[in-house]
């Protein structure tokens, strides 16, 4: 990727006009539509566990529907320690808080998805994101590469090691879940996340003098199982594609997860649950930083269309088996542009 300049430096410039490279949209162009009902489900993870079956079936009725129709759902009585979510997100801050000058001692270097730095910069004209992030790879625990984990502030490393455990936790709860409802057995969905590749991306996204005209992130559908995201506030940053409808903003639960369902999930469940689109805008006057968790699975896995589901639905394969790293190569290679690597592997749109 190619070097471009700290986002966060730049907004503190005190600019009236953004750049021109970072000018992705016109205002006039987007109308939001949506209505109250429009908010994305909230799961109880409690409840979904519960040992009345009334209360369990209810709530797994209902997660079916959020990854079915949402794609997109947020996650409560998760038992993930909320002081630790709190604590990982104020250690984010502090380390963004830092001089430019320290930040760089984790610069992303050439080839790397690693570091400290700005996402998927390919080439001179590509429009830029009004964004810094800082990307590690926090699973499986020797893939880590700790000449990237800040030693600022000094309790980061501890809390990111922490909460890259709690997260593969829900993580497995949620994918033995999901098989449940999906109807196959639940090692056919957990083992793809055994030995499983964790990412954890900090997303700082600076304020904005002319928030229509840039993006934090531009609309993409992740490549992972799931993903999982908290944020320091409650701004409303995230915006989802729900049927063509416009964008959707999510309104932060305070101490809940932002789950959605990745591309690898798509495909398995043969398009059953939905890898949605979604982006991140910008406010005029606030910073806010996400942390997102991709829950990906373990290097080499061969991902398709679950077996077990194909036959008792009797539908045809819509998608094509991936190995898992050669995707994410080629996810990786190109500016983030919706779902268009789920499309390469689409049967109706290959033959
Ligand atoms: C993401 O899509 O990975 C992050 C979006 C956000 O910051 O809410
Ligand atoms: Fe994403």
């Amino acid at each position: 990727s190619l070097p471009v300049p700290n986002v966060q430096d730049l907004a503190q410039k005190e600019l009236k006009e953004v750049p021109d490279r970072y000018v992705q949209r016109e205002a006039e162009s987007e109308h939001i539509e949506f209505e109250m009902s429009d908010q994305i489900p909230v799961i109880d993870l409690q409840k979904l566990l519960h040992k009345d079956p009334c209360i369990s079936s209810n709530e797994m009725a209902k997660f079916h529907r959020a990854c079915k129709d949402w794609g997109f759902f947020q996650l409560i009585n998760h038992s993930v320690d909320e002081e630790l979510m709190r604590k990982m997100v104020c250690n984010a801050e502090e380390f963004f808080n830092l001089p430019l000058e320290e930040k760089k001692a984790y610069a992303q270097v050439p080839e790397s998805f690693q570091g400290y730095g700005q996402a998927f910069v390919v080439s001179e004209e590509q429009k830029l994101e009004w964004s810094d992030m800082l990307s590690l790879r926090t699973l499986p625990v020797y893939q880590r590469n700790m000449r990237f984990w800040p030693k600022k502030p000094p309790s980061f490393s501890e809390t990111l090691d922490k909460y890259a455990f709690a997260m593969e936790k829900v993580t497995f709860c949620l994918l033995s879940l999901i098989a449940k409802n999906l109807g196959v057995e639940p090692k056919k969905l957990t083992s793809i996340f055994d030995d499983g590749v964790q990412g954890t991306r900090m997303n700082y996204y600076p304020p904005c003098p002319q928030p229509e005209k840039v993006l934090g992130l531009s609309p993409h559908s992740d490549a992972s199982i799931i993903t999982l995201l908290i944020q320091n506030n409650d701004l409303p940053g995230l915006q989802i594609k729900i049927n063509g409808n416009g964008w959707v903003p999510i309104k932060p639960i305070s101490g809940a997860f932002i789950v959605n369902i990745g591309d690898a999930i798509e495909i398995m469940s043969n398009g059953l649950y939905k890898s949605i689109e979604h982006r991140a805008v910008i406010h005029p006057d606030r910073a806010r930083i996400s942390i997102a968790g991709f829950q990906d699975p373990r290097s080499g896995v061969l991902i398709g269309p679950l077996q077990g589901l194909l036959e008792r639905e009797n539908v045809a394969t819509k998608y094509k088996a991936v190995n898992f790293d050669e995707y994410l190569r080629q996810y990786f290679s190109a500016k983030l542009d919706g779902k268009t690597m789920l499309d390469l592997i689409k049967f109706e749109k290959n033959e």
